[in-house]
């Protein structure tokens, strides 16, 4: 295996857990602990495929820039390695929080995603501290919470390498990726007082049939028009999205968990600051009234290369 698993699309079940090292154990204990979870990491992930064949087992782990600072003070940072610094739009922000490790991980049933968690408690429960843990679900046929069909306009998957993996032969980080994670909670009742049709307008998409709105229909404030981004010669960029649906009805928790996998973080950048800064006409995406970030971190997520150069110290 050259990449992390980031690309294919959703299964049906998924844990986003954020992780913090210990501030009170030893940054030397850390570092020994986390070369050992790495050495491990290839052969779990191979043990976890042999084990449920049948489960589309994904696994992803990112680092944040804090934790990389702290882990390996010698080695260069990759380039666009930052804590991410928030987003002040004139009706929300996008949050910046804690967070020295993410993981992601993808099966068909939850139980193996547990079973995941589990060989991650076991290997590094002595140093870390949970931040947060989603347990987020496929919703419908691939909609986000709100009920719109969610990656559509996402590269395919061919593509998708190219929008994802760093392929600067002379970056170190070569074959890495950075994923922006944000937390969103959801107003449903706010969002069950629109109409359909309002909703799509919201959107720019229509509900049930996942139709882009044509142009004269679409306002200029609606999700999937003001978020594009372009690069300087005008061209639209993408990167590659997913909205994992979370929800615990009975205490009125709905929600979304973002995740935008770039070898360029520039690109997703710009993408926020359209949606919580707007534009010349607008001052934010109308997705936004709905929607709160409660989370938001950076993290980049090494190749196998790099993971097997952090076990034997190569990284330090
Ligand atoms: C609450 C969180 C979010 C939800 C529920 C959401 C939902 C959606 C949905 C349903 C679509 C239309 C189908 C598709 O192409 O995927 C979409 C498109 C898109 N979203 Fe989001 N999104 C969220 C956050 C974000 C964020 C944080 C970004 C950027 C950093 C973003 C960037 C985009 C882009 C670029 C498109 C495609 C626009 C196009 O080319 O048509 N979204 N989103």
């Amino acid at each position: 295996m050259k990449y992390q698993d980031v690309i294919p699309e959703q299964a049906q079940s998924t844990i986003l857990c954020t992780v913090n090292f210990k501030k009170d154990v030893a940054t030397s204990e850390i570092v020994e602990t986390f070369k050992d979870f790495c050495e491990r990491l290839h052969p779990t992930i191979n043990s976890m495929k042999i084990r449920f064949p049948y489960d589309n087992f994904k696994f992803s782990m990112g680092i944040g820039a804090d934790a990389w600072e702290r882990l390996f003070p010698q080695a260069e940072k990759p380039n666009e390695l930052k804590r991410f610094s928030e987003i002040k739009g004139m009706t929300k922000t996008a949050v910046s929080t804690a967070g020295d490790l993410f993981f992601h991980i993808r099966a068909e049933k939850m139980d193996v995603c547990y079973e995941m968690m589990l060989v991650i408690h076991m290997l590094l429960k002595d140093v870390i501290d949970a931040v947060d843990e989603t347990h987020g679900f496929r919703f419908r046929d691939g909609r986000a919470i709100f009920g719109f069909v969610d990656g559509t306009e996402n590269p395919d998957s061919e593509e998708a390498k190219d929008v994802v993996y760093i392929d600067a032969d002379n970056d170190p980080y070569k074959d890495g990726t950075y994923v922006l994670a944000q937390k969103y909670s959801f107003d449903l009742d706010l969002w069950d007082t629109l109409t359909v049709e309002q909703q799509e307008l919201v959107v720019g998409r229509t509900k049930e049939n996942d139709l882009e709105l044509s142009a004269d229909k679409k306002p200029s404030n609606a999700h999937t028009e003001i978020s594009k981004a372009h690069d300087k010669a005008g061209e639209e960029v993408k990167i590659m999205r997913a909205n994992i649906a979370f929800a615990e009805a009975s205490k009125n928790i709905f929600g979304s968990y973002f995740l935008g996998y770039s070898k360029d973080f520039s690109i997703t950048l710009q993408m926020l600051q359209h949606m919580f800064e707007g534009n010349e006409k607008d001052t934010h995406d109308s997705i936004l009234d709905f929607f709160t970030p409660i989370t938001g971190n950076l993290f980049f997520v090494p190749s196998y290369e790099q993971i097997d150069k952090i076990a034997s110290g190569e990284i330090k």
